[in-house]
């Protein structure tokens, strides 16, 4: 089983507007609804790719209960610790000539509410799959992820993070099944500007030598690439064509990656850039069928 974990999910509300003006009543043209958060954006495109897997993570109030609702009926199982107080956050992303997002904080989690999540995770075995994937909120302690990891590091689970700079090099000493920092992301681990592949191909080195068994390092439109755990170099360039949304590709990209990793690391890097391309060229994230249609459309 893949086990994914959101510590903060967010109902997306999307409203379009053809022009916004501050300070009046603005009327929208459209609204649309998204369940997200980035461990949940994965379940979502592994649910697309025939893989099961379960959302883990914190939810609150009735719009907790809306959130769970959106989850399953994309397919994905739901084993959400629920909190007693506040509720689920609502942003609100402002679609107009700029897009404007409106992001809340969500609700406090409090130490029993952590100590539930760590619990899930006893139920774990050999063989399952753990993603860590976003921020941590402010109400929790900065090491969760450490905390998870440690908790699991008796059994044979595959670590997938996806975080930005110590949340994810904290995990490099549990020895992570995959690490996928963007360049941006890699860029600030390592506090330098990284000018060409191969000072990327270098930090990504750096990271396997921290202890990450694979690092797959997502270049936008520059493609991907991926040092495995055998130490070898694979690149692929990225699909063309227009990209509409790119929130997101690099999710539909990890989802991807999991999705084809048993079935061999190119295999995987084209499956994760189909993944992230399917989500760059349209609205929301990939769905599968056009990720077989980018992969089908190779020659
Ligand atoms: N404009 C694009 N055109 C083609 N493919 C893209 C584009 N943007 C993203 N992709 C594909 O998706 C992958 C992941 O994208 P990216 O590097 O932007 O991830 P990210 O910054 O982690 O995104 P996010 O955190 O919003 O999910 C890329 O490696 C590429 O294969
Ligand atoms: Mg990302």
């Amino acid at each position: 089983m893949i086990y994914t974990v959101t510590l903060n999910p967010a109902i997306d509300y999307n409203m379009s507007f053809a022009q916004i003006k501050p300070g009046e009543v603005n009327r929208s043209s459209g609204e649309y609804i998204n369940y997200g958060g980035k461990g949940i954006n994965v379940s979502a495109v592994l649910a697309q790719l025939g893989v099961k897997s379960s959302a883990l993570g914190f939810i609150a109030g009735g719009t907790g209960d809306e959130l769970e609702k959106g989850v399953r009926e994309m397919g994905v199982s739901c084993d959400f610790v629920r909190l007693t107080r506040g509720m689920t956050r609502i942003n609100v992303k402002l679609h107009s000539d700029v897009d404007t997002d409106l992001n809340a904080n969500g609700p406090d989690i409090d130490e029993d509410a952590l100590d539930e999540l760590l619990t899930k995770t006893d139920k774990m075995r050999d063989g399952d799959t753990v993603v860590l994937a976003g921020s941590v909120p402010a109400s929790l302690p900065r090491d969760i992820y450490v905390r998870i990891a440690r908790r699991i590091s008796d059994r044979d689970i595959r670590l997938a993070v996806d975080a930005e700079k110590e949340l994810l090099t904290s995990i490099l000493p549990y020895r992570p099944f995959v690490v996928k920092p963007n360049t941006d992301e890699l860029s600030g681990i390592f506090g330098r500007k990284l000018t060409d592949i191969n000072d990327v191909s270098e930090c990504a080195s750096e990271l396997r030598k921290m202890g990450a068994k694979n690092v797959l390092v997502s270049m936008g439109s520059g493609g991907a690439l991926l040092l495995d755990e055998d130490g070898k170099k694979h690149f692929r360039a990225a699909f063309i064509g227009t990209a509409v949304n790119t929130v997101g590709a690099g999710d539909s990209m990890l989802a991807g990656f999991l999705a084809g990793a048993d079935k061999g690391y190119d295999y995987a890097l084209l499956l994760g850039t189909a993944a992230g391309g399917a989500a760059a060229f349209s609205e929301g994230l990939a769905d599968k069928e056009d990720i077989d249609a980018l992969i089908n459309s190779l020659p």
